[in-house]
């Protein structure tokens, strides 16, 4: 198929598109998708009715995308707002960015504009951008302004209402809520004038995530400072956008066990497996995406905890089932979890040596419980929907209709994980979801995708009940 990228479209037009797309709080690569989307519709669309013989189905555009504003301010944690601007928009937000005179010295209007698909603001007084959006439109064409990082100098300034720059002259004239993560050194947080400027912006009703405690970026500071991280920031941009967003497991109770097991050999030595918990994990984080209240079952990952999401750590199959089992009454569990089918009889409680002429140490296994069957066959609190994952090397969908009969679950997401598939440790899964009803067969996606479409069903299912 052709390729055309926006750069070898001529110069007035590119300027036709950027204006459209700034009119639409857009990229110019969504406004461009949105135009070709319409036309393609507009094809496929049947020919107008000829009058007296009804009206043409209304041609309805697709609902924008929350768009906010991201005003990345001088600090060192500037970084990190590249990383918030990914965030962002892999959860399907529309990103505008200005950058202060000051960010300019940490971060490229150039890296910015790469990542939001589109050149970045930094100047009150540049006659093009006044023409072509302007502070008043930027300010007004945003569902929630955020400063990440907010410095102590932008907020003394935004509790005292100037705007001298671009990015306080929005800020100034926003309507919208204005989310502030705060970014800087700890005795710069703690300072009188700080906490000051903090309490009146609170009390202003601009939301607040982080600072979080702990290392800085100056050597040996420690302390109150750190931005918060972009995920932490990213789901405080999503509960504030949440009321204008559709809820689906609003008030669910949700279950998800994830990653692997660690069966202990010794106090040192264990039996793993390559699991890495990015499935469940991306599960978790959807479930709590759409609202449902998640409690996390984790074996040792090197995957941050999901924000919005309880998290429990555990090690063995055996603290996985009594985690589980504690966590009930759930009304949905998903069990991704990669469980160590067997574990080690007679656990060495020191390590165990390796010395001349000693015998090789054999180990033998004992089954650990079964989690999905366990909690599937309960009388008392079985959740109504019992969700497994059935990671096979062969005969993927007969393996799993076995496996759906034996664990007693409802639905099975059966994936191959042949290790020519990359799936086990890998960024991307191919699932057949597999229920009584029938089969069906999911595209190759990222496993971020998977979790949304495994959400998605699960929102259907409880809506026909
Ligand atoms: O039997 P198999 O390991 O293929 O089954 C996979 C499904 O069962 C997954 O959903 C997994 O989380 C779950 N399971 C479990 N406890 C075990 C073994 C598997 O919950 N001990």
């Amino acid at each position: 198929m052709a390729s055309l990228t926006v750069r070898q479209l001529d110069e007035a037009l590119k300027q036709q598109l950027r204006l459209r797309a700034a009119r639409n709080g857009r990229s110019v690569e969504d406004e461009v998708r949105n135009i070709l989307r319409d036309a393609a519709a507009e094809m496929e669309a049947p020919p107008p009715a000829r009058a007296g013989k009804g009206q043409a189905p209304p041609h309805r555009p697709e609902p924008p995308a929350n768009r906010v504003l991201l005003i990345i301010a001088g600090g060192i944690a500037a970084y990190k707002a590249l990383d918030l601007i990914r965030r962002l928009k892999e959860r399907g937000i529309a990103v505008r960015c200005i950058l202060t005179k000051a960010a300019e010295h940490f971060v490229t209007p150039l890296s910015a504009g790469a990542l939001v698909g589109e050149r970045v603001f930094t100047d009150l007084f540049d006659p093009k951008s006044e023409f072509d959006v302007g502070h008043i439109r930027l300010a007004r064409e945003t569902d929630l302004i955020v400063v990440a990082p907010a410095t102590a100098d932008l907020m003394a300034k935004l509790a005292g209402g100037h705007a001298d720059d671009l990015a306080t002259a929005a800020l100034l004239a926003t309507s919208a809520k204005v989310l502030l993560a705060p970014a800087m050194n700890p005795h710069m947080w703690a300072n009188k004038a700080t906490q000051r400027n903090v309490a009146r912006l609170a009390a202003d009703g601009f939301a607040l995530v982080g600072p979080n405690e702990g290392e800085m970026a100056e050597a040996g500071e420690r302390g109150r400072g750190r931005m918060a991280e972009p995920l932490e920031i990213a789901a405080a941009v999503e509960k504030l956008l949440g009321a204008n967003r559709a809820q689906p497991l609003k008030g669910r109770r949700v279950l998800v066990t994830s990653g692997p097991t660690h069966e202990p050999i010794d106090p040192v030595r264990y039996i793993a497996n390559r699991s890495s918990g990015k499935q469940g994990h991306a599960i978790a984080a959807a479930a709590a995406h759409a609202g449902a209240d998640v409690t996390l079952v984790s074996g040792p990952v090197i995957l941050p905890d999901p924000p919005g999401v309880k998290t429990v750590h555990v090690e063995s199959a055996r603290d996985m089932l009594a985690a589980v089992e504690a966590s009930l009454p759930v009304d949905i569990g998903i069990f991704a979890a990669a469980v160590a089918d067997w574990r080690v009889a007679g656990e060495a409680r020191q390590k165990i040596k390796k010395s001349p002429g000693a015998a090789t140490p054999e180990l033998s296994l004992v089954e650990n419980p079964d989690i999905l069957s366990t909690i599937a066959h309960r009388k008392a609190q079985r959740p109504g929907l019992v969700i497994g994952f059935a990671a096979e090397t062969e005969n993927v969908i007969a393996h799993a209709r076995e496996k759906l009969a034996k664990k007693g679950c409802d639905w099975i997401l059966a994936n191959d994980v042949s290790p020519e598939t990359g799936i086990m440790g890998g960024d991307m899964n191919t699932i057949e979801l597999v229920r009584a009803t029938g089969i069906e067969s999911w595209p190759p996606q990222s496993k971020e995708e998977v979790a949304a479409m495994l959400i998605d069903r699960i929102a259907q299912q409880l809506a026909t009940e």
